[in-house]
């Protein structure tokens, strides 16, 4: 391997890293955020609302709240600064008596002088030292002698020792006066108006999503075929253009199946006439045995014009309705026990399910009667969760090679016609089934049975 290609491969291989490490990140982002439009419509308000807060909350902290602090702190250490010069300078003062009350009545602070001696150890430094620090800096800048300090004691006084001379001066200062204690106010404030404007973010949200939601429940009612009175477009004005295209869309699609059931009717009308009167002309022709192979064709013609038509007709017009499919199973397993074959029926589930009665009974019945053609034994299963209702029709037949359970679906296909061509199919029950389940918004599937034949399964959302 050259130089080059070692160089190429370490790049292909870092490209590929990368891309992996992108693909991963994708995938954790996809898994952990919501997936809901309300959900992450709040979160694009609500990660800037708390990311512009933190910001805003540690600069205040750090610059603000530290600077205030500091400059307290600086007053009350010069205060001690300047008792102390006093003490030093006039000792003619008994007791420091006066010292004290001054300090007292017009610093605000507590002062008295203990023996001399050592200094306690320093004390545990509380956690959040902002005053700690402060105090100690200017302790250190403006006294210039060893010092103690007790913030964390008692809460509202500060306690300060101060090795002098020939004493300790101990001082008692508020805390407040050198302390900008009444910051977490500003933080309360942010917090408490955050709420607030999240709350009406909420509110204003919700009306905003609202109609994007009934939108896509008439959308997917009307893939299910069924119909959403009562629907307007409402919202903002992108919403309801989108909205208004999905009626038009929809009354398109409307009329264009209005347009072929009023064409199939007058097609079958015509055809239908014309077939009655070879009917009567057969009749008028007398006996014979190519007249009786031509009344046999017109028929198989009036047969399969009706199938056609029925085909082409589709579940026009019919409503949905609330339907018991464990009782829909029982009749179609009754039909086939009529037919001399052994069915058995079985339902799991909530059997009260939302479907066009006589257009979904057409669809099962297509399966079962092919069941019937061609095997003996039939198996009927209904399975109902939240989202699906699955029927599946087994029978132990011959079954469909997969390569043709594609092919099968195709109108006038028909796999035995060599085999059984009398029988009287014309090819459209697969064909008309599969219609009706996607008009319903499902499918049908067929597949292999653990009866050894065809397994047909019909899934429609409900
Ligand atoms: N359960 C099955 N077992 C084996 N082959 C099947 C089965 N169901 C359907 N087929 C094959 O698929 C073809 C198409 O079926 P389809 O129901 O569309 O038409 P058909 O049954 O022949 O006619 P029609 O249902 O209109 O009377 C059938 O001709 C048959 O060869
Ligand atoms: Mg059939």
């Amino acid at each position: 391997m050259t130089s080059l290609e070692l160089g190429r491969a370490t790049l292909r291989s870092a490209a590929e890293r990368t891309a992996t490490a992108w693909n991963r990140a994708n995938r954790f982002i996809n898994n952990y955020t919501p997936k809901g439009l309300y959900a992450r419509a709040l979160l694009i308000i609500i990660m800037p609302m708390v990311v512009l807060q933190s910001v805003v909350a540690f600069v205040f902290m750090e610059r603000h709240w530290n600077l205030v602090t500091q400059k307290l702190s600086a007053g009350v250490v010069a205060d001690i600064a300047a008792l102390i010069e006093v003490y030093r300078e006039f000792p003619q003062d008994p007791g420091a008596a006066k010292l004290r009350k001054i300090a007292q009545d017009r610093l605000g602070l507590v002062i008295d002088f203990l023996p001399v001696g050592d200094l306690p150890p320093p004390g545990p430094k509380p956690f959040f030292s902002l005053l700690d620090q402060a105090l100690s800096v200017e302790l250190r800048k403006q006294v210039r002698r060893p010092f103690w300090i007790d913030t964390v004691g008692k809460s509202a006084l500060v306690e300060i020792r101060i090795k002098l001379d020939n004493s300790v001066m101990r001082i008692f200062a508020p805390r407040s006066a050198a302390y900008a204690s009444n910051s977490e106010i500003f933080l309360l404030w942010m917090v408490g108006t955050s709420l607030v404007l999240l709350t009406v973010a909420i509110l204003f949200l919700r009306n905003q999503i609202r109609p994007i939601l009934r939108l896509a429940q008439a959308a997917e009612a009307f893939g299910k075929g069924r119909d959403l009175p009562n629907f307007r477009p409402r919202g903002a004005r992108e919403v309801r253009s989108a909205a208004i295209a999905f009626m038009e869309m929809k009354g398109r699609i409307e009329r264009a199946i209005e347009q072929r059931t009023a064409m199939l009717a007058g097609v079958s009308h015509d055809l239908r006439t014309i077939l009655t009167r070879f009917k009567l002309e057969l009749a008028l022709l007398g006996e014979g045995p190519e007249i009786d192979a031509m009344r046999r064709d017109v028929d198989e013609m009036g047969r399969m014009l009706e199938a056609y038509l029925a085909f082409a007709r589709g579940d026009m017009g019919e409503q949905s309705a609330p339907t018991d499919m464990a009782a829909f199973l029982e009749e179609l397993r009754t039909d086939a026990d009529r037919t001399g074959h052994t069915a058995s029926v079985e339902f799991h589930g909530h059997p009260i399910v939302t479907v066009k009665p006589a257009a979904f009974k057409r669809c099962l019945a297509n399966l079962v009667s092919n069941a019937a053609r061609h095997a003996h034994g039939i198996a009927i299963t209904g399975h109902r969760d939240h989202r699906y209702l699955t029927v599946t029709v087994d029978d132990d037949g011959p079954g469909i090679p997969p390569a043709m359970r594609e092919e099968v679906f195709k109108p006038f296909l028909r796999l035995d016609n060599a085999r059984n061509q009398d029988q009287g199919g014309t090819g459209l029950g697969l064909a008309i089934a599969r219609d009706i389940a996607r008009s319903h918004g499902g499918d049908i599937t067929l597949g292999d049975s653990p009866m050894g034949g065809l397994r047909a399964s019909v899934r429609v959302p409900v």
